[in-house]
């Protein structure tokens, strides 16, 4: 679908869904492909970036999005902004700030929701996140007494060879703290890559409904847009919430499958896809602990299957989590659990992609497939996944030709279940994907409420090009569980973003 075909479709779309006019977001500058792909390179943490933190930091909220349009009409770019404002969370919200540390883990977020934009719609991910960022430093500044990222004390920082010595034994440790000041000399002196895998294999634990693992990824991926140059406040930031280590039952999990991943055989990689291995596999996962999981995708692995058939499994598991437990229409959080399932199996999986080293991407393919038995028992996910076939069967549409889109996401207003099942149908009976995806994105830029909303979306779209085809409308389908309707409320960021633009154009 070409860009023009995107911008009528969606046109298209919002008109169907009663969802109003968003052209108002054509008269900001349009924000091109190629300005929101960053130049590693421009962005400095020297006085370049330094003021407009400042400004995002002193801004009320109430004023903000006027300041920034007023600054964007003077020739603020995209790429400033995103990275200002991950900055800005970085260095201002404690990151043990539960929720409203979501303003740092979202920023990459609403940058995948950007790049999937067309130009015109391309500011509104952005602007919603500078809301949501001055809402959590108000409820930073009231929990945590003014909290900010501290100086580096300097006098603490080790010398390189003795920073790797302090951070490998502390990292290899598994439970342990790994020293600050370890992290900060390994930042000065070793490259990005290892340092990636180090992170990626401790923060690959899955307490806290995987928040370590989904901050490593979200952290990466963000640095990867605005350079590392900005890598040392981050990696603090990160080791503070990582590299405390998991405890407890996640500790043993972590344990247990840190020793299975070396027990893997040597050509772990060379099996052939089997779709009744990941039918066999999902079936474990719905009864057996993650231990027991990931003992089973060892056996598979030997017995020559390809980790794409057990990336499928988990996949098609998070799946049945997400339609067992939709989210009430009164009270959108109660599929957090499954939600969180998603989203870090969204992380673990693009961990595992990019790391460079076989011991990283045994460990992540297994930590991956424990989710599922994980999250099933998981707070929010106890009602979940009981033994069987989630059985999601499809349903035909009635509404002809286009109008099938609007119907598919009518029908989440009432009955998130049948909407699943209606998005099955359509996608089975060669419905475009694209336009399922593109509807669900305009849906939560119009009526996302929560950062949850982006993060979310932004995993799940993502996802569904890595699952492989006879899973993956099944996937997509099941993210009715937790899209946004078109009877939701609208998002008051959208409407204030429309009075703050006719006030400065
Ligand atoms: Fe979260």
């Amino acid at each position: 679908m070409t860009r023009r075909e995107f911008t009528r479709h969606t046109a298209a779309g919002a008109a169907l869904l009663g969802l109003g006019d968003l052209a108002f977001l054509g008269r900001l500058p349009p924000v091109s492909a190629a300005d929101a792909r960053l130049d590693p390179r421009l962005v400095r943490i020297d006085s370049g970036i330094e003021p407009l933190v400042l400004l995002l930091e002193v801004t009320p909220r109430e004023k903000l999005l006027e300041e920034v349009a007023a600054r964007i009409k003077k020739g603020l770019g995209y790429q400033e902004l995103l990275a200002a404002l991950f900055l800005a969370g970085v260095r201002n919200l404690r990151p043990d700030n539960g929720h409203y540390y979501h303003a740092v883990l979202v920023v990459h977020s609403a940058h995948l929701a950007s790049l999937a934009a067309p130009d015109s719609e391309r500011w509104l991910p952005i602007f919603w996140s500078l809301d949501w960022w001055k809402r959590a430093q108000a409820a930073g500044a009231q929990r945590d007494k003014g909290w900010r990222l501290e100086p580096v004390d300097e006098a603490r920082v080790p010398s390189a060879r003795k920073a790797r010595q302090e951070f490998l034994e502390a990292a290899r440790k598994g439970d342990a703290p790994v020293p600050e000041a370890a992290v900060i000399g390994m930042c000065r002196s070793a490259g990005a890559g290892e340092l990636f895998d180090h992170f990626a294999l401790r923060g690959a634990d899955l307490s806290g409904l995987g928040h370590p693992a989904i901050f490593v990824s979200q952290a990466w991926r963000t640095l990867q847009t605005i350079g590392w140059q900005h890598a040392e406040s981050v990696l603090r930031a990160l080791a503070r919430l990582v590299l405390d280590g998991p405890h407890g039952d996640h500790f043993r999990l972590w344990q247990g499958n840190r020793e299975l991943a070396a027990r893997m055989p040597a050509g772990w990689q060379e099996g052939k896809p089997r779709p009744g291995a990941t039918a066999d596999l999902l079936a474990v996962m719905r009864q057996a602990s993650p231990a027991e999981t990931s003992q089973k995708v060892v056996e598979l692995l030997a017995d020559g299957v390809a980790p794409q058939s057990i990336w499928d499994a988990s996949f098609a598991g998070v799946a049945e989590l997400l339609l067992r437990q939709p989210a009430l229409p009164d009270n959108w959080f109660s599929a957090i659990g499954p939600l969180h399932a998603a989203t870090t199996l969204n992380a673990l999986r693009w961990a595992y992609g990019a790391s460079s080293q076989d011991e990283t991407r045994r460990f992540l393919l297994l930590q991956g497939t424990a989710l599922v038995p994980h999250f099933r028992g998981a707070p929010g996910g106890k009602t979940a996944m009981a033994a069987g076939s989630s059985g999601l069967e499809p349903a035909p549409i009635t509404a002809p030709g286009k109008e099938a889109i609007a119907e598919i996401f009518a029908t989440i207003d009432d009955d998130r279940g049948l909407a699943a099942r209606k998005a099955l149908g359509y996608l089975l009976d060669n419905g475009s994907a694209q336009e399922v995806i593109d509807c669900g994105r305009l849906l939560v830029f119009r009526k996302g409420q929560d950062s949850h909303d982006y993060k979310f979306s932004s995993a799940v779209f993502e996802d569904y090009a890595l699952v492989s085809p006879a899973w993956r409308a099944h996937y997509l389908a099941s993210c009715m569980s937790i899209l946004r309707g078109p009877a939701d409320k609208d998002n008051v960021v959208v409407e204030r973003a429309r009075a703050v633009w006719a006030g400065v154009r």
